[in-house]
């Protein structure tokens, strides 16, 4: 090839003239110092180093005599340091900074690796053409040597194809993640592919280097693609005493409002198997986030646990544990006891049951229920039937009014002794707002029929209720007008909505 020869003639000469050739490296070396962010000038030692080896090459044939071998030799020395300080710094210059710095356009690690390689080859090649050793000669006259070469070279080849296979035909990208496999260990997100492996991080923060051949060669499951959307799956077990719809449905709502869960496509819930303990469930669910997976998960599970303890669904345990047995009737009625007692307590610091004579408050503390919820959690949906009310015996929740437009506001947080509820439980009408546990909370649920049961008793405390709901229901207008040319009608309203709950409940 008389071109290359003539590139290589240039090179030689500008080499054995010592200055021009350090003139021209040094120039080069300068600018990359200039143009290089200060994080990557430490990339300049290698060219800087290679290019002092070239001076002392040269320093050190300078009193040899020109036709001695040893100056031959020197001289090809020297040549190969200089050519390599001038190809690294080079490619520093345009592939790092220019492209990569200046015009913001990196080259993917790939492909910058394998320029980088050819440009060293070349500076080999040239060297060994300068030594008058012909490079293609050395690979076809020797047949044992290339058999050697092609062998030692056949998997980092194959890897290097892999990779170039994998760049083009892209079916992950740096920031995916990923699963080889069958290995479950084996997922994390890819945070580089270069010319031999591929370097995935994962949850632990371990770093797995996969050769590209071997990923080639592997089945891969790619979380991000096509669409960001991955599905989970969780496995509960549920009691044979609870009808399956009954823990469908309990499920479902306990995963309604986990952060980081999807509203579409919506959760579903499978019944997978009957087990030796109990029936299995598949809760599936989509989440756009799979570094959170993990977090997601568990805040499903502990939102399981408390939509089973409300719906008094037990996770049941396996067979052969004696847990079960153990507890005895007396223990547990014991422990109702404690309860009740606590929510009986609990009643009492209520305004609109202070009045209520014992043997009623106390039939009411055995008639409610105590449910537990965690925060975050949604205890009322605006709009949604109802016929509960609850009281707070500890912890503290939201109401949160939904406005047309889809905005929603905080109107008031009730803590221990308030009640809510009271308005769908008392007309019938749907719930005017939305209920959240900002905290986990303890709430006494007492049920229309408990209710009922008591306002017969006592019907005084409709009253005191209802002036209650009527202050809720002004303050839940937005409008300060409309609720002014209200004020008058106030007492009215009263009046009426007293006579439709004591129409509601037969009094
Ligand atoms: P209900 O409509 O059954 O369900 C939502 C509950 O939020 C409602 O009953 C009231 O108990 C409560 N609520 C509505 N507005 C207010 C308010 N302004 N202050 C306190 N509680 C409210």
């Amino acid at each position: 090839m008389p071109g290359a020869a003539h590139i290589t003639d240039v090179l030689v000469r500008i080499a054995s003239s010592g200055a021009i050739g350090i003139g021209i490296a040094a120039a080069l070396l300068i600018a990359v110092r200039m143009l290089a962010p200060p994080a990557q000038r430490g990339k300049l030692r290698l060219p800087v180093v290679l290019l002092c080896f070239h001076v002392a090459a040269l320093l050190a044939r300078m009193p040899l005599a020109p036709t001695s071998s040893l100056h031959r030799t020197l001289s090809v020395v020297s040549l190969f340091f200089l050519l390599t300080a001038l190809g690294r710094g080079a490619f520093l210059l345009v592939v790092d900074l220019i492209l990569g710095v200046r015009l913001g356009r990196p080259l993917p690690r790939i492909i910058h690796d394998i320029i980088q390689g050819l440009v060293y080859a070349g500076v080999v090649l040239i060297t060994l053409r300068a030594a008058g050793v012909e490079p293609g000669s050395l690979l076809t006259t020797s047949a044992l040597l290339t058999a050697v070469i092609g062998l030692s070279l056949q998997e980092t080849l194959g890897n290097l194809f892999a990779g170039l296979a994998i760049q083009a035909q892209r079916p992950f990208e740096v920031g995916d993640w990923i699963q080889i496999e069958p290995d479950p260990r084996l997922i994390g997100q890819i945070i580089e592919i270069n010319w031999r492996a591929t370097k995935v991080l994962t949850n632990d923060q371990v770093e797995l280097t996969i050769p590209n051949g071997t990923l080639a060669k592997s089945t891969i499951r790619n979380f991000t693609k096509p669409t960001v959307t991955a599905r989970r799956t969780i496995e509960v077990q549920g009691p044979y005493e609870a009808p399956p719809p009954v823990v469908e449905q309990a499920l479902l709502g306990a995963v309604a409002s986990v952060p980081g869960v999807l509203l579409a496509p919506p959760p579903f819930v499978l019944t997978a198997r009957f087990d030796d303990s109990g029936i299995t469930y598949h809760l599936c669910y989509f989440i756009d986030d799979f570094a959170r997976r993990d977090r997601v998960d568990s805040a499903v599970r502990q939102r399981i646990w408390f939509a089973f303890r409300r719906a008094g669904i037990s996770v049941p345990f396996p067979i052969r544990t004696v847990r079960m047995a153990e507890v005895s009737p007396e223990s547990r009625e014991r422990s109702e006891a404690d309860e009740r007692q606590r929510r009986l307590q609990s009643l009492r610091v209520v305004d609109f049951l202070a009045a209520l004579p014992p043997p009623l408050l106390d039939r009411l503390a055995t008639l409610s229920k105590t449910c537990l919820y965690m925060v975050g959690e949604v205890v009322i949906r605006q709009g949604a039937a109802g016929h509960e009310l609850f009281i707070v015996q500890s912890g503290e929740v939201s109401v949160i009014v939904g406005r047309e437009g889809g905005s929603t506001a905080e109107v008031a947080r009730l803590g221990p002794g308030k009640f809510f509820g009271e308005m769908s439980l008392m007309t019938g009408e749907p719930r005017s707002a939305t209920i959240q546990a900002v905290s986990d909370c303890e709430l006494v649920k007492v049920d229309k029929a408990a209710f009922q049961e008591i306002l017969a008793a006592a019907p005084g405390i409709a009253e005191k209720i209802t002036e209650v709901l009527v202050a809720r229901q002004s303050a839940l207008d937005e409008n300060v007008s409309v609720r002014r040319a209200r004020a008058g009608a106030e007492e009215a309203k009263t009046t009426a909505l007293l006579g439709k709950i004591r129409q509601f409940f037969s009094l």
